[in-house]
């Protein structure tokens, strides 16, 4: 039964039972194997629309919802503050509950620091339709749930004791968020594994996220470590998440950020780190990732990497959260 899911909204996976995510994960297996098959799924949410609010740029993340809403029968409304009335200062009460009252579901991307996350959860008190996170300052759930699901497609369903390793890397672009590794060191630990995380001085997480980490290791008897080494984080690693994130615990600021960025060139994939992981292991990345900087080519191309499944799982766990929530005909 899933019926409790229905309006249930998707902002931090901390919000879902362990129970519930599988739940999520055996769909978005199963809607994938149909797809494949050929089987057409646009009665699960027919006439029904979803609301998509950008506050940043994307190409995985808009195109992946659009998709998965068109696939199953619905529609999607591609909005950013420029185009809609939040340009002008509509609180996140009003656009809400305006939306919400049109369509069966709102999605939003707003990855600005100390007010994303809290922008959803606002409109999620005030909306009466589920509201999804499409990342934030502080999480990013739905690219957790593809990179899980990728890892339960190849390696099974249990995953406790296999090593996670989610490590910064060099990248001098611009200051990504923290919420990709924040989703990871907090979803990995509930399903058993053992996660490391690698950061160099100045890269910390947010302390409440390192606590959620830790009590979600103890919970599920796996561990969370930190280390300051990556050489130490990569040997004998099984899953090996190699990206790179903003100092943005000390600064945003741009010159300093590329002059502390500048000090840690040697953070990242290369084929000889990858050679002291496990035989077996896999490399990923939630993309885009910065090709020469953050990993050789040969490791993003390699016959160990899962990025582009990662991307194509996008599509398929979204496709199940939304039938879930938004009253899928299943
Ligand atoms: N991984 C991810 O969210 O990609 P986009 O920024 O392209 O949506």
């Amino acid at each position: 039964m899933t019926d409790h899911l229905f309006q249930k909204d998707f902002i931090s996976t901390q919000d879902w039972s362990v129970k519930d995510l599988r739940t999520a994960i055996d769909l978005a297996v199963q809607l994938k194997a149909e797809r494949r098959s050929g089987q057409v799924h646009d009665h699960i949410l027919r006439a029904k629309t979803l609301y998509m609010l950008f506050f940043e740029e994307s190409t995985r993340t808009r195109n992946s919802f659009e998709t998965g809403m068109t696939q199953l029968g619905g529609h999607s409304v591609y909005l950013t503050p420029a185009a809609t009335q939040i340009g002008h200062g509509e609180n996140a009460q009003d656009t809400g509950r305006v939306l919400s009252s049109y369509g069966e579901g709102v999605a939003i991307r707003d990855c600005r620091t100390d007010i994303g996350q809290r922008y959803l959860y606002e409109m999620a008190g005030h909306a009466d339709a589920p509201i999804f996170s499409m990342q934030d300052d502080v999480d990013h759930p739905c690219q957790a749930m593809a990179d899980l699901m990728t890892l339960v497609e190849r390696f099974g369903s249990d995953l406790s004791g296999r090593k996670f390793v989610v490590s910064w890397t060099h990248a001098p672009k611009y200051v990504r968020p923290l919420s990709v590794p924040q989703s990871l060191v907090m979803l990995m630990p509930r399903f058993g594994m053992d996660v490391t995380l690698a950061y160099p001085e100045g890269y910390h997480l947010m302390p409440d996220v390192m606590e959620t980490a830790k009590a979600n290791a103890e919970e599920a008897g796996g561990t969370f470590t930190e280390t300051h080494d990556v050489d130490e984080a990569f040997e004998g690693a099984d899953f090996l998440y190699p990206k790179s994130w903003g100092p943005i615990m000390v600064t945003e600021e741009q010159d300093e950020v590329e002059a502390m960025a500048a000090k840690y060139t040697d953070w990242r994939a290369t084929t000889e780190r990858m050679a002291s992981a496990h035989d077996d292991a896999v490399y990923m990345h939630c993309m885009p990732v910065d090709r020469g900087y953050e990993a050789d080519e040969q490791v993003i191309d390699g016959s160990q990497s899962v990025i582009y499944q990662q991307a194509e799982n996008r599509l398929h766990i979204q496709k199940a959260l939304m039938a879930l929530t938004m009253g899928g005909d299943l």
